[in-house]
């Protein structure tokens, strides 16, 4: 997949860089979904994607895991059209399902100070699952701190603002099949 400034779907923005085209993530999108099926034998798996950033993800993800499960979702806003951490995580919409005595998979798309999972994590523990898992496709390693282990990693990001594959600068590039750098 090639991605240039002539991609109608740039609005007209330069990148600096392609960093994983849509081949790189589908096959790690594959490997991610094999492992997660090997890490639950048994009992009922919840897949809670967080809107709006692991839209794309999740809906690869789960069609790679080879087991039975749900789905459902939550809503978090940490940051505005800016792309700087505000640190002011709310949380829109907390998801009906019951998640006591259940697995839970918690998918995000990108970790980056740690804050949102921080504050989601300690809310959805209060709730008694059986296990509280994180699977982040991309995480910057600059959460010094995030209080939680990321089990399931897609890439280590680099330090720099992606786009793409539900990641998004003000609400534009979700919709890009890979993940880029604005320039
Ligand atoms: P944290 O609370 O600082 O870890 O922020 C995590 C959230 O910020 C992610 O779920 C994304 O929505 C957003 N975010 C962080 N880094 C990036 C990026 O490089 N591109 C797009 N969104 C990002
Ligand atoms: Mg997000």
């Amino acid at each position: 997949m090639s991605a240039s400034t002539a991609d109608p779907r740039l609005e007209g923005r330069a990148l600096k860089r392609v960093v994983f085209d849509a081949v790189d993530i589908a096959a790690r999108v594959r490997e991610l979904g094999a492992e997660i099926t090997a890490a639950y034998p048994d009992g009922d798996l919840l897949v809670l994607g967080l809107l709006k950033g692991s839209f794309i993800f999740l809906s690869d993800l789960v069609r790679q895991i080879n087991r039975p499960l749900h789905v459902d979702f939550l809503v978090a806003a940490s940051y505005g059209d800016g792309t700087v951490s505000s640190g002011n995580v709310r949380l829109v919409y907390d998801p009906e399902t019951l998640l006591e005595g259940k697995h839970i998979l918690l998918v995000e798309d990108i970790v980056d100070t740690g804050r949102t999972l921080n504050r989601l994590m300690d809310l959805l523990k209060a709730r008694n699952p059986r296990s509280l898992e994180i699977c982040a496709l991309l995480h910057k390693h600059i959460a010094d701190e995030l209080r939680y282990d990321v089990k399931f990693t897609g890439y280590d990001a680099p330090h720099e603002f992606l786009v793409g594959y539900g990641l998004d600068h003000a609400e534009s590039f979700r919709h890009l099949p890979y993940i880029a750098s604005l320039l």
